[in-house]
């Protein structure tokens, strides 16, 4: 399989780092947005990243100019019926995705790869959103927060991914710089199913003041060399969207160990996201 021009559906925090990096490593890229302002704001996104790597001395002025080329921007599924592969990367609420692949199933061609960056959601359940023969072609691409930093994108295969998807993907995510590891279709796929549990754990132990916030971090951050403390990386990833994580991973195993911590409940109650609404278990301002 030859790929060449990329869809992007969605260009938030995960969708402008997919497309970033996928113009970074020479494909011409097509970012769908709703609308002209959320295209415009995201597509400054990776402007803004490509000026702070030409500020460093990590590009020249030709090289950015020539990112700029690989990067085209638009509000309509139609611009997207010459891509080979298209990743959804859109709010993780089903009926959004549904009408997605639905959109793509009308204008993409035959042979098209048709892959979602859900973390929690199943990727088989898009499905019915896609005409039969499609259903071999669409597996799950999960990237990390912060997508241009993160080596790992989990390839999801559903029990219809053929191998020639497979392959072509983990050939995808190699060109990207990236590892892919083989996940199945399962809540959480492999490193959620890890990494959730021990995050909603920093959390009871916080609640019941185990340790300040701080040191919790500072533990696990220097006792265990991990980049950053669960407290600090769940306001990373935002408390609104590890309580959602919870739900489906509690909803699957029904074990306590995925059920959202009342503290964190209380935080996204109050509006306390994490980083990007300013506060959560810390103070972003
Ligand atoms: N976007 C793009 N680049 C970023 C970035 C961002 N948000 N944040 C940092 N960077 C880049 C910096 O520009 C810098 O690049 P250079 O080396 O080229 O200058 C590099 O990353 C290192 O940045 P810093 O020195 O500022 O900070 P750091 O060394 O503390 O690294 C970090 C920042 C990479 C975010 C690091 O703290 C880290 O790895 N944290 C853990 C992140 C993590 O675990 N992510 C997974 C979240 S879970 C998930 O995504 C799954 C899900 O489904 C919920």
């Amino acid at each position: 399989m030859d790929i060449q021009h990329i869809g992007i559906v969605g260009c938030g925090l995960m969708g402008s780092g997919i497309a970033q990096c996928a113009a970074e490593a020479g494909y011409q890229v097509w970012v769908k947005e709703a609308d002209e302002a959320l295209l415009a704001k995201g597509l400054a996104r990776i402007q803004g990243a490509w000026e702070r790597a030409a500020v460093k001395g990590k590009l020249t002025g030709d090289q950015k100019a020539e990112l700029g080329r690989h990067l085209n921007g638009t509000t309509t599924f139609a611009a997207l019926a010459g891509c080979d592969l298209v990743v959804e990367a859109v709010p993780e609420r089903m009926d959004l995705k549904l009408q997605t692949f639905a959109e793509l199933d009308r204008v993409l061609g035959p042979g098209a790869l048709l892959c979602t960056n859900t973390s929690s959601l199943s990727v088989a359940q898009i499905s019915p959103a896609l005409s039969p023969h499609r259903l071999a072609r669409l597996a799950g691409l999960h990237f990390f927060n912060p997508v241009p930093v993160m080596p790992l994108v989990e390839v999801v295969r559903t029990l219809a991914t053929d191998e020639d998807t497979l392959a072509a993907l983990r050939a995808f995510v190699a060109k990207l710089g990236k590892t892919a590891v083989l996940a199945p279709d399962a809540p959480g796929f492999v490193v959620n199913r890890l990494l959730v549990p021990y995050l909603l754990d920093a959390m009871r132990c916080a609640e019941q003041k185990l340790a300040t916030v701080e040191d919790i971090d500072t533990g696990m951050k220097l006792g265990c060399g991990h980049p950053m403390g669960p407290l600090h990386l769940s306001d990373f990833i935002g408390l609104d969207t590890m309580q959602s994580v919870a739900e489906v991973l509690f909803e699957a195993f029904g074990e306590p160990r995925f059920k959202a911590p009342s503290v964190l409940r209380q935080l996204v109650a109050a509006g306390r996201l994490g980083r990007k609404s300013g506060s959560g278990f810390y103070r972003w301002e």
